[in-house]
């Protein structure tokens, strides 16, 4: 079952870890805190479940594996569940008070009393699924307009989840990056509010504040921990994911936290070749990786700024690990829990898998039986077709 992971093709690329003050002060810690305060109160607020893999490392000669399953996120099937949708109220409550000319306590934003100003602030957003639907249901919940932009990929599945949370949902001809451009384009020619999961420059308040969402997930991971792990495998996309549970565990552990290692699809490498070429880089993508959620060409400023300074290491994995670590999830080696996950959810299992059975990664990415390792389980099955097509083929 396991011999995918030996054999795979794994492109690595050091980091340069250095001392720096990027993890506290592009989300800070009281950023952090608001949004974990915030978003707690939420009606469907339930701490994910961490799950521990022992058949797994044992297997693999290591210490311990624990899995944070972010598949029961508000019922919304991903960690982004948090990030778009706190982002949105933010926005909202930022035009309140603006309008109001004073500060305006947050749950009245929450709760219809300026359902005005919330009918004519208009949000928008490029995606390819999960960041949308989080985007789409912060706004339904908050009462204000939509507007969703996908590519020509993502899958009619993900496209009518976010119609039903009421989103006007646009799909274009391009990639993830073209949906980008696009939206940054119409948000400025309309007036629209973009609440981007990646940032550029000039444009980084929002994508930090959905980062900030992102930090209930590490939160709840510290607080079942009373020791960092020793490894965390993060999957990129723009890099938003990685950074922001970079950030919420260095500030937590702090100098005893967890060896960043950033895992990525082949097809989309843009942080490991940022890595390589010292800054941020685009990669152009030529085919869309199985892996939805990681099908990014440009790496967040904001994110790349904190990985530059807290990765040590990045890794890319081929398409065909992909089919082989859902089976693994789905149908595990005898003792541990099954779990249906969705292909973004993987990366960072699949990217470890490889590293601890491919014995020169091992060595450089210092895995051995006493390591601890944290993966992030970041969706569910967010598209069913896929997931059905992947089990039946092993
Ligand atoms: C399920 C899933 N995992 C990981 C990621 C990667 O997150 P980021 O783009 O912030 O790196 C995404 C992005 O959409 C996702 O949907």
């Amino acid at each position: 079952m396991l011999e995918t992971f030996e054999t795979a093709s794994v492109a690595y690329a050091p980091g340069t870890p250095q001392p720096g003050r990027a993890a506290y002060d592009l989300i800070t810690a009281e950023r952090f805190e608001a949004a974990r305060q915030e978003i707690t109160t939420w009606s469907g607020y339930a701490p994910t479940p961490l799950v521990e893999l022992s058949a797994l490392a044992s297997r693999l000669s290591v210490a311990s594996i624990i899995y944070k399953d972010e598949g029961p996120r508000f019922g919304l099937g991903s960690f982004k569940a948090l990030g778009g949708a706190y982002a949105v109220l933010k926005v909202l409550h930022h035009e309140i008070e603006k309008a109001a000319g004073h500060a305006v306590p947050m749950a009245d934003a929450c709760n219809g009393k300026y359902a005005d100003i919330a009918g004519q602030t208009t949000v928008i957003s490029a995606t390819d699924g999960n960041h949308g639907r989080s985007v789409a249901w912060g706004a339904q919940r908050f009462g204000m307009p939509c507007r969703i932009y996908i590519h020509a990929e993502v899958s009619e599945e993900r496209a009518i989840a976010m119609r039903a949370l009421g989103a006007n949902v646009t799909r274009i001809d391009g990639d993830y990056d073209a949906s980008v451009a696009l939206t940054r384009k119409e948000g400025e020619e309309n007036g629209w509010f973009i609440v981007s999961d990646t940032s550029w420059s000039g444009y980084t308040e929002t994508p930090s504040e959905v980062m900030a969402g992102y930090g209930v997930m590490t939160h709840e991971i510290n607080q079942e921990l009373n020791r960092a792990p020793t490894h965390v495998f993060l999957q990129g996309g723009v890099g938003g994911l990685a950074a922001s549970v970079t950030a919420a565990l260095k500030q937590h552990w702090g100098d005893d936290s967890s060896r960043v290692v950033v895992v990525e699809p082949e097809l989309a490498p843009c942080l490991l070749m940022s890595a390589k070429a010292g800054e941020a880089t685009v990669a152009v993508i030529e085919e869309e990786t199985l892996m939805a959620g990681l099908s990014c060409g440009a790496p967040s400023k904001l994110a790349w700024a904190i990985l530059e300074q807290e990765a040590s290491d990045f890794l890319t994995i081929p398409e065909g690990v992909v089919g082989p670590a859902v089976r693994l999830m789905a149908r595990p080696l005898e003792g541990d829990q099954p779990l249906d996950t969705g292909e973004s959810a993987i990366a960072g299992l699949a990217g470890f898998i490889c590293a601890a059975m491919q014995e020169e990664l091992r060595k450089k990415i210092g895995l051995d039986e006493n390591s601890r390792v944290l993966l992030i389980g970041s969706e569910g099955v967010t598209d069913r077709s896929l997931f059905d097509k992947l089990m039946a083929a092993g």
